[in-house]
């Protein structure tokens, strides 16, 4: 039977109370817990993604945060999302294919940044996850990230010492479900917002903020060369493409290097990947989807002078005699000049987002 989603709204002492039945018959907030209100830097967006039957609360929030951060979520005990995904790099691991994982193998492909992960129309590389509240399963259970069993860590996380309380405040419910663990991991990562750069700052118009006249140079060059794809102040435009990496496209390892072309067997997507933010790009080195180029140098180079044609490389990229993005080198020293004042040291020291202090 399915029963439908229901939200009593009460408004109490400035608290709104949230309260709810899922498909599942789950609660989907616990009565008392408490709306959480995203701080959302003007420049962004309005409000927050979020679906109806995962409203976030600071309750939720709080066990995502704890869960985001514990090893006790992998197999072995010594993996958490934190691991790949760490704060201090934008949420990355400065590595390019991870062995972090419990099997030790490197994965296939580079850990992205989760910053501002709430607005991002496609996740993972290639758009291979739903939503925030189900990709967490898929890192949960790889064999090579956090090789766990779903009902086996359910069964873990009701044995531990603070846990029960925790969903029992977020969900209202004394039973921890695997949904339940995906939502929680999902609230808080919709708080991984970054929007306080300079740049941010600057656009914003706010007192003392400004850009030198190198970094002001890049951000005109960067708009007339690289914001077809890198759109919007989340520099990206949520698409695929194919920026003219490779040559050829193996089938290998069910057609990984496929790109979007993995999901949708369609020819004309093979080899495109998800237009990547830039933000804090100067904190999350190595680039690109299986994070072949260790500088911004090298990217710029890329771009300049190494894009390599194939049968679905970018139009925007071959729009001269010789592929790619003509670019002097004093240009691209400007436009890695501007990519630096992406970086965001408010959103990576943030402490709302670090590990629970207890
Ligand atoms: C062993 C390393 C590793 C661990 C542990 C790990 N991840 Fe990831 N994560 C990755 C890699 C690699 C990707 C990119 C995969 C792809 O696109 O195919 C990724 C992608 C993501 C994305 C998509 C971001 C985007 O730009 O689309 C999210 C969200 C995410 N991970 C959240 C989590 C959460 C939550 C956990 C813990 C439950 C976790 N990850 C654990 C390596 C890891
Ligand atoms: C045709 C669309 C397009 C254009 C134009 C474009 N990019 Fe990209 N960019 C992408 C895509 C797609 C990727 C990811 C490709 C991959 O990993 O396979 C990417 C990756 C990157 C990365 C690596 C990001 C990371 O997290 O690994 C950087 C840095 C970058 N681009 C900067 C630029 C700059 C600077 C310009 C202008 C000189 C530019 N791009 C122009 C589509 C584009």
């Amino acid at each position: 039977m399915r029963i439908t989603q229901k939200y009593t709204l009460l408004a109490y002492a400035g608290l709104l109370l949230l309260a709810g039945c899922d498909k599942s018959g789950q609660d989907v907030a616990a009565p008392a817990a408490e709306k959480y209100v995203f701080s959302i830097p003007a420049n962004l967006a309005a409000s927050v993604p979020t679906p109806e039957r995962n409203p976030t609360t600071k309750e939720g929030i709080l066990l995502g945060r704890m869960l985001f951060y514990d090893p006790v979520l992998s197999k072995n005990g010594n993996v958490s999302c934190a691991t790949c995904h760490q704060p201090d790099k934008a949420f990355t691991d400065g590595k390019a294919l991870s062995t972090a994982g419990v099997s030790g193998k490197p994965l296939l492909r580079h850990v992205p940044t989760l910053a501002n992960v709430a607005w991002m129309q496609g996740l993972f590389w290639d758009d291979g996850a739903k939503d925030l509240e189900s990709l967490s399963f898929g890192p949960l259970t790889h064999p090579d990230e956090m090789g766990q069993n779903l009902k086996e860590l359910a069964r873990k996380l009701q044995q531990h010492a603070k846990y029960p309380a925790m969903f029992r405040k977020a969900f209202g419910t004394d039973s921890i479900t695997s949904a339940a663990i995906g939502r929680a991991l999902a609230q808080f990562q919709r708080t991984l917002i970054s929007g306080n750069s300079r740049y941010d700052k600057y656009i914003r118009n706010e007192a003392g903020s400004s850009l030198t006249a190198l970094e002001l140079n890049g951000l005109v060059l960067f708009k007339e060369h690289c914001s077809s794809c890198h759109t919007s102040d989340f520099f990206t435009d949520n698409q695929y493409h194919n920026n003219g990496l490779d040559a050829a496209y193996s089938d290998a390892n069910e057609a990984m290097e496929y790109g979007r072309g993995r999901i949708t067997h369609a020819p004309e997507d093979i080899g495109k990947y998800k237009t990547p933010t830039l933000r804090n790009i100067a904190l999350t080195a190595p680039y690109m989807h299986d994070g072949r180029f260790t500088t911004l140098e090298q990217v710029l180079e890329h771009y300049a002078s190494g894009v390599i044609a194939s049968a679905t490389l970018a139009p925007e990229l071959q729009k001269q005699e010789r592929l790619g993005i003509p670019l002097t080198q004093a240009e691209k020293e400007s436009i890695i000049q501007f990519l630096g004042t992406l970086t965001d040291e408010e959103f990576v020291k943030n402490p709302e987002l670090q590990p629970v202090r207890e």
